[in-house]
């Protein structure tokens, strides 16, 4: 059955993070006349933006500068990022960055009125702008939703589920979405936004594994979508641990508390049982080396002792520092029954990030006509093999801005003409939701080998194949939508023989300089290329 509603725009952008909103903004700011059509799987402020802690990173401090940033873009990136995309991301942050202070969002400020700038791992200068002391992302959500919800161009539809891609069969251009929308009014069960142009915008993958600072709503929707459309994937297997989040158990499952890289910026430092630092002579930034350097260094040391956990020591910091700049973090220790006033912080590496996605070219354009992707979901080139600490929220600025211009200065298609097709959206067994993400924890995880790989790929080709029919529903496509994201990082992690960025494989544990020139991408059937 075809969608039982439909609605016409210019522009579909579906995700509601600092991407797909700024995108809509930008859009229709410097379209003049456009029409967007913004839908969001849960509501408007809920996904990964609100979470981020550390903060954004820029070049706008006196003594920096953008090629510096890029220097240390490069060196986190393993030899992987592209350096047309780096230099991108590095001239156009600072403007970014004023954009969206122009807008309303409020940063942090040095007594003399100046941003202030703080440090974080692999940056060799102050350049991360931060908000509430460790609540960045939720100030930049709260701007960016109130100037949405100004603008009457841009229409709103919440608690949507993309489902997948329509299509001009003559051509295979993208021509609008399906959607699943979960009781809002008019606009309820499965309908379209017939749109020229979607934007997909829809944050990370994390809830494939078990433990994750991602929410509950990052479980890879819009990257399946664009890999059934046929999109090139590329770099999936390069995800990123964050190495602390809070420990709550070697039980525990699902969005963990981040414990901000911007507490060893400002001097706090991982220590094992015994209170031996850990980083020390493992990187000359020690503390603050890049993330994957420190989450690994944590999981070895982890494995050698036997033990589940490691220590972050902050006590030296004292009730001040702790209550102004990292109030969040202070809140959500003490309500699980740490206080780091008085005892180090336990901490263990989760998922993260995911440093590649659905390739675009430098204009945010997919390999499919008409599909373009923003922020986590895309793979600009950017990140590399390990992306850089707070330069995910200013990659989804800046890349946002270079779709809009492109797809505000093209030539106005008449919205919801020409033929369409669409697709059936697969299912998968809710049940194998918990076994995905149980497996990659296991295989696909901070070290890695071939053998485990390989366990992992055919585990997971097996639960694709329901021994029972399964009932349409949000939940059987999501878990459908998981088993394709997992699959397509099983792939590339299985191809990828040797050890780059946050990709490390035990056995192959160097990295080898034919792959640095050699991508990997991955087709929905797995194979690479
Ligand atoms: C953090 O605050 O440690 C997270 C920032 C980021 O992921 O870039």
């Amino acid at each position: 059955p075809g969608p039982g509603w439909t609605v016409a725009a210019d522009v579909a952008v579906v995700g509601s993070g600092i991407a797909g909103l700024s995108t809509a903004l930008r859009y229709v700011q410097r379209s003049g006349s456009g029409r967007v059509v913004l839908v969001t799987k849960d509501r408007l402020s809920t996904g990964s933006t609100a979470y981020a802690q550390g903060g954004i990173a820029a070049a706008v401090a006196p003594g920096d500068d953008p090629v510096a940033h890029m220097v240390d873009t490069h060196l986190a990136g393993g030899g992987l990022s592209d350096p047309h995309a780096v230099n991108v991301l590095a001239t156009e942050g600072p403007g970014a960055l004023r954009w969206l202070i122009g807008l309303g969002a409020e940063f942090d400020r040095s007594e003399d009125g100046a941003l202030a700038l703080t440090r974080e791992g692999g940056h060799r200068a102050d350049r991360v702008a931060h908000a509430g002391g460790d609540a960045t992302g939720a100030e930049i959500q709260r701007a960016l939703v109130a100037a949405v919800l100004a603008e009457e161009r841009i229409e709103v539809v919440e608690h949507a589920l993309a489902l997948d891609t329509l299509h001009d069969p003559a051509t295979g251009a993208v021509t609008g979405v399906t959607l699943h929308v979960m009781g809002e009014g008019a606009r309820d069960g499965v309908g379209a936004v017939v749109a020229p142009a979607v934007v997909l915008a829809t944050g990370g993958i994390g809830q494939v594994f078990a433990a994750t600072t991602n929410p509950p709503v990052s479980t890879g929707d819009g990257l399946a979508l664009a890999a059934r459309a046929g999109a090139r994937m590329r770099d999936l297997e390069f995800i990123q641990f964050h190495p602390t989040v809070l420990w709550l158990g070697a039980d525990a499952r699902g969005r963990q508390p981040l414990v901000s890289e911007a507490l060893r910026g400002e001097g706090a430092y991982l220590v094992d049982a015994d209170g031996a630092r850990i980083m020390e002579g493992v990187h000359e930034l020690a503390d603050l080396a890049p993330r994957d350097v420190v989450a690994r260094t944590i999981a070895r040391t982890m494995a050698e002792q036997g033990v589940d956990h490691v220590y972050l020591e902050t006590r030296h910091f004292g009730a001040a520092t702790w209550e102004k700049r990292f109030p969040t973090i202070l809140a959500s220790c003490r309500a699980n029954g740490v206080d780091p006033l008085t005892e180090p912080v336990p901490v263990a590496p989760a998922a993260h990030y995911a440093s590649g996605g659905a390739e675009v070219d430098i204009d945010g354009r997919t390999s499919v006509p008409g599909l373009w992707a923003v922020g986590e979901v895309a793979r600009t080139g950017v990140h590399g093999a390990n992306r850089l600490a707070s330069n995910s929220l200013l990659e989804g600025l800046v890349y946002a801005d270079r779709i809009a211009a492109r797809l505000a200065e093209g030539p106005r298609p008449v919205p919801g003409t020409g033929a369409t097709a669409g697709s059936v959206t697969p299912l998968a067994d809710p049940a194998a939701a918990t076994r995905v993400r149980t497996l990659m924890s296991r295989h696909a995880g901070v070290l890695r080998t071939g053998e485990g790989l390989a366990e992992l790929v055919a585990e997971l080709d097996a639960l694709a194949r329901p021994t029972a029919p399964v009932t349409p529903g949000v939940a059987a496509w999501e878990a459908a939508n998981l088993l394709t994201t997992a699959r397509l990082v099983a792939a590339a992690a299985l191809y990828r023989t040797e050890s780059r960025g946050s990709h490390q494989r035990a056995d192959f544990p160097e990295p080898r300089p034919g792959l640095r020139i050699r991508p990997v991408v991955v087709r929905l059937e797995g194979d690479t290329a």
